[in-house]
């Protein structure tokens, strides 16, 4: 994959797994045990020494943050982060979000998100197109700068109650959008049909997004051999539902991106099955590795939450480690497991998390030597 680093490191990798939040904390704990199961198998060639941190919305209403106040220096230094989600009743959720994952991706500019979107055997897709259509693509999302960028204000008090306002920018550099649109490219010539969609919403946003068509189109003439769309949101949301077959790469801005990839995943059968790598790909940084979906306070604490997006994250951080084969048999013992329809409730089953982690492991045994 272009997005690996080669790491030049020995072949222990210091890992910090974040857990964070609800569910969270069990596909972190799956990803784990799935994680130390195949470097138990690896005849000493590889090992994970973890180092996990306690921080998240608990640690917040004992301190009032979120994270330590030397977490980022903690973290620098380590191979890669493993994060759960973040996010819990009784904490804002920007708060949470703003004191935790985004303090992480913003500071140690992990900016590029890959998301792809998978179709596992063994789980129906909404899509009817999925039963006889190959289907894979993958979203890059901007993950620096955007809507995302925490530029604005509020509290224009004078107004009195009832007058408040606030404003909320959306920031577009040149340098932000052409490092993400030749990530995007590289990516794309790494697939089987070389093909990049860039989202944009110039018709409505006048000075952000059409900066970002601009750049896409000047970036897109170093690509001759990459086809190219430019495609609005509203109408790649529609794409993405009739005519997913036409997709490879799809580079969008941080918001278009986060909504977009949450629609594949539920395209692809459920949120829990998304996978993500938060890359800093020139490497001055820790790159963060994380399931798609949020806390699910909803099903957290009753062996309900799906790990297969923690799981297929895991993978997407073997690759980034330089272990390409292992990360191969990861995708091969999920595949495994959804094949054998050991599914968890998300998805129409009536396995638990513990079910599938016990399930993936087993198949990463049998597929041994
Ligand atoms: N990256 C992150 O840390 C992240 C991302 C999104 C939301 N959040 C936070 O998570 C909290 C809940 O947000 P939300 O409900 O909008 O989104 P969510 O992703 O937590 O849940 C949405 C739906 O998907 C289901 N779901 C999510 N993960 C699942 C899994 N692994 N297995 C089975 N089902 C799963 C949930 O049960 C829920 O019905 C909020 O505090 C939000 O801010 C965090």
């Amino acid at each position: 994959m272009i997005y690996a680093d080669t790491v030049s490191a020995p072949r222990r990798f210091q890992i910090a797994a974040i857990p964070a939040d609800g569910v969270g904390k069990e596909v972190v704990a799956a990803g784990r045990e799935v994680l130390d199961a195949l470097a138990a198998g690896s005849a000493g060639a590889f090992a994970f020494d973890w180092r996990e941190f306690g921080w998240g919305c608990e640690y917040y209403a004992r301190t009032g943050r979120m994270m330590a106040e030397d977490g980022l220096e903690v973290l620098k230094d380590v191979d890669a982060i493993y994060f759960g989600a973040v996010g819990w009743p009784g904490v804002p959720d920007h708060i949470s979000l703003w004191g935790l994952r985004l303090a992480i991706c913003q500071n140690f500019d992990q900016w590029a998100n890959v998301r792809p979107v998978h179709f596992l055997p063994g789980v129906r897709s909404p899509l009817r197109r999925a039963d006889d259509t190959e289907l894979d693509w993958v979203v890059v999302r901007e993950n620096s700068e955007g809507e995302y960028a925490g530029v604005g204000g509020r509290n224009f008090a004078g107004r009195g109650p009832g007058g408040e306002v606030g404003v909320q920018s959306a920031l577009f550099t040149e340098v932000g959008c052409e490092r993400i649109m030749r990530f995007a490219f590289e990516l794309a010539r790494t697939r089987g049909r070389p093909k990049v969609s860039s989202v944009t919403k110039s018709n409505a946003q006048q000075y952000g997004m059409v900066l970002w068509d601009e750049v896409f189109k000047r970036v897109a003439r170093d690509y001759p051999d990459v086809e190219t769309e430019s495609v609005l949101v509203d109408a790649m949301a529609a794409k993405f539902v009739l005519h997913p077959e036409d997709l490879s790469v799809v580079v969008a801005s941080n918001l278009h991106a986060d909504i977009l990839s949450d629609l594949g995943s539920a395209l692809a059968g459920s949120l829990g099955l998304a996978a993500s790598a938060n890359l800093n790909p020139e490497g001055r940084f820790p790159s963060m590795f994380e399931p798609v979906h949020g806390s699910a306070p909803d099903i957290a604490g009753q062996g309900l939450a799906n790990p297969i997006g923690a799981v297929g994250s895991a993978a997407l951080m073997l690759e980034h480690l330089g272990l390409p084969e292992q990360a191969t048999r990861l995708h091969a013992a999920i595949e495994a497991t959804t094949t054998a329809g050991v599914l968890t409730r998300d998805l129409g089953g009536t396995a638990s998390t513990g079910d599938v982690t016990k399930a993936l492991i087993d198949a990463l045994s049998t597929r041994r030597g």
